[in-house]
């Protein structure tokens, strides 16, 4: 059931907090700006529903500030392009940058700092958004549409869709921070699985240098699970220091939608594992968030406090020829699938 409620006006659009609920007493919130996931409640092994994302209490905080990018749709382009530059049909495009000289998660203002349309039929919410032609200096209007569902067996199933006028590139995630003990403390006990042989490397300022870096005998293996916190701060392996513990693009094995990763957190019991038809999975540790940062439930963050697993094509494609295809061209159909499916063990 989705019920929805009024918030507030912003830039003379409405916004609205949507609130799901399943058969099974499990419970999420979205609102239409920034097409944020805002909070998301799952049981543990005895039944007792917690906060598993971090977030903040009202939607008017996320309006206000949102520096850690929490539970929203990043677009259109999520992650970091080198330079703001990349080249299709040999035309040359200069975006707008937002990170020194790169640009990060779509630019000045990217989709989750947007109000997007919203609809609800049955249990699923369509939250729609026109990106117009020349938008943080992209090629082509897109339309786009993100589909939240809350199902009863407790799956988080979003599905991303976008059709251009113009060829154009793409990549779209979702940025919730993950934490399955009530986000009260840090990642660190989570186990982590992560089905990938290779990850992307990357330079000082976290751009793929283009290499595929096979994990077996460094931290960057998870092929079997095994505690985030182990070899998070092996500061003498480059790529860690680099990202602060973890902040990488892994080449996932496979392809179509298939399970990718899961996390278990032993003392309460959560698990949650991860679907997606998307080639490529940012991990980050959240080292970025600031100590004493007051949280949804009064729950206070301090660096290292969530996990994001973020299904996407790899950073930096667009100048990369040998990573995934993230040209979109004109009246073709992006579609992005990506699951999360909590459970108690
Ligand atoms: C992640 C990215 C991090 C950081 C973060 C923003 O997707 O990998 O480097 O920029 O977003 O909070």
């Amino acid at each position: 059931m989705i019920s929805k409620k009024y918030i507030t006006e912003h830039k003379n659009k409405e916004i609205y907090l949507y609130h799901f609920k399943n058969e099974s007493g499990s419970e999420m919130k979205v609102t239409n700006y920034g097409a944020i996931i805002t909070s998301i409640k799952m049981p543990d092994r005895d039944g007792f529903f917690d906060e598993v994302s971090l977030g903040y209490e009202d939607v008017s905080s996320y309006i206000k500030d949102n520096p850690f990018y929490f539970g929203c749709i990043i677009g259109r382009y999520a992650n970091r392009i080198k330079n703001g530059r990349f080249t299709l049909n040999n035309i040359n495009y200069q975006l707008t940058t937002n990170e020194g000289k790169n640009q990060l998660h779509g630019g000045h203002i990217g989709f989750h700092q947007r109000t997007w349309e919203g609809r609800v039929e049955e249990d699923v919410l369509i939250l729609s958004y026109l990106s117009p032609d020349g938008e943080e200096l992209y090629p082509g209007t897109v339309q786009i549409e993100v589909k939240y569902q809350l199902t009863n067996e407790n799956e988080i199933i979003i599905s991303y869709e976008g059709v251009s006028d113009k060829d154009t590139i793409i990549n779209l995630t979702n940025h919730s921070y993950f934490n399955l003990n009530g986000s009260k403390s840090a990642i660190f006990d989570h186990e982590l699985f992560i089905d990938a042989d290779y990850f992307t490397p990357t330079d000082e300022e976290l751009i793929p240098t283009g290499e595929l870096r096979h994990v077996e005998g460094t931290a960057f293996d998870f092929r079997e699970s095994r505690k985030i916190g182990e070899r998070i701060f092996d500061f003498e392996d480059e790529a860690i220091s680099i990202g602060n513990g973890y902040d990488h693009n892994y080449v996932l094995n496979g392809s179509g939608l298939r399970k990718v990763a899961e996390v278990n957190e032993q003392t309460t019991g959560r698990c949650m594992e991860v679907f997606t038809n998307q080639p490529g999975m940012q991990f980050f540790t959240a080292h970025i968030i600031h100590p004493n940062t007051i949280g949804s439930n009064n729950n206070i963050y301090e660096p290292y406090y969530g996990i994001c697993l973020e299904p996407q094509v790899h950073p930096d494609s667009p100048n990369k020829d040998h990573f995934p295809n993230c040209v979109l061209r004109r009246g073709e159909t992006y579609h992005n699938e990506t699951i999360y499916k909590f459970s108690a063990k």
